[in-house]
């Protein structure tokens, strides 16, 4: 794993943009695996900034979002669908028929959805780079802690915690689902090159379990010990627990030297 420890919150939406800027460079035509929630928010800022100065283009970009949540039409502005459109693809020049996400109709059955989003996926030639974030308790996408290893797309019900923490984004009145489709962890891992952010303190303890502790399905991100290509991307606050803080900067900082030296191609 690569520990990119960055000062802020808003430093870690500009590295990351740097990094989905040169793989867009490089391939125009690639597939990003997308994240909602509010991490990845100022991220996507950023991308739109950089579109909107010339620098990056979606034109020929296509997309697979980790989730969706299920009983969610996807025009209620509180579906991932919305959210995307809103944070993201209504500001690029991204051709929407190219944006996924596991949606499930009200007539349709969620395990079909899952097993088609699977092969979609593969028939777009795999995932290039996958954004992601962390759940407070090691989820990733809505992989809730003890969620099989070797999981694909399929069903999930919320943790209590993971309701909670979204709660803030409903109101009272509000229909909060506690199903969600998510891709699956062997999915997320099939990804080429995978992209992890966090931020704020309160991800310091989910953060540290990830990076340091045992692989274990009670915190899913921890599998991300197991690809060959991860970039865990953090402001201090997450970092806050890491007992090998001083190696992870030294490691950077010689990383980035030999990638000025060499001018090491990130081949994604
Ligand atoms: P957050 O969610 O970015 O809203 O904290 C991250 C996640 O649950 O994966």
């Amino acid at each position: 794993m690569e520990v990119v420890i960055l000062k802020s919150a808003d430093e870690v939406a500009v590295y990351a943009a740097k990094l989905v800027g040169v793989l867009l460079k490089l391939r125009p035509d690639a597939v990003l695996g997308l994240a909602t929630g509010s991490t990845p928010q100022a991220l996507y800022r950023r991308l739109v900034t950089d579109y909107r100065e010339g620098k990056i283009s979606f034109k020929d970009v296509t997309t697979f979002n980790l989730d969706e949540y299920l009983g969610v039409a996807p025009d209620n502005p509180q579906s991932y669908r919305s959210y995307m459109n809103r944070e993201l693809f209504d500001l690029i020049d991204i051709d929407k028929q190219n944006t996924f996400l596991p949606a499930c109709k009200e007539d349709e059955n969620p395990r079909e959805v899952g097993q088609r989003y699977e092969e979609h996926i593969q028939s777009a030639g795999g995932i290039n780079l996958q954004i992601l974030g962390i759940g407070a308790n090691g989820h990733i996408g809505f992989n809730e802690p003890s969620s099989s290893l070797g999981s694909r797309t399929r069903v999930k019900t919320l943790t209590q915690q993971t309701f909670h923490d979204n709660s803030r984004l409903f109101s009272s009145d509000e229909f909060q689902p506690t199903l969600a489709i998510t891709m699956g962890i062997t999915s997320i891992m099939e990804a080429r090159k995978i992209l992890l952010l966090a931020t704020g303190a309160g991800k310091a303890d989910a953060v540290g379990r990830m990076i340091e502790g045992p692989i274990t399905a009670m915190c899913p991100a921890s599998i991300l010990q197991m690809h060959e290509r991860v970039t865990v991307l953090l402001d201090e606050q997450a970092a806050a627990q890491l007992q090998n803080r001083d190696y992870y900067d030294w490691t950077w900082l010689q990383n980035e030297s030999l990638k000025k030296r060499f001018g090491v191609p990130d081949d994604s």
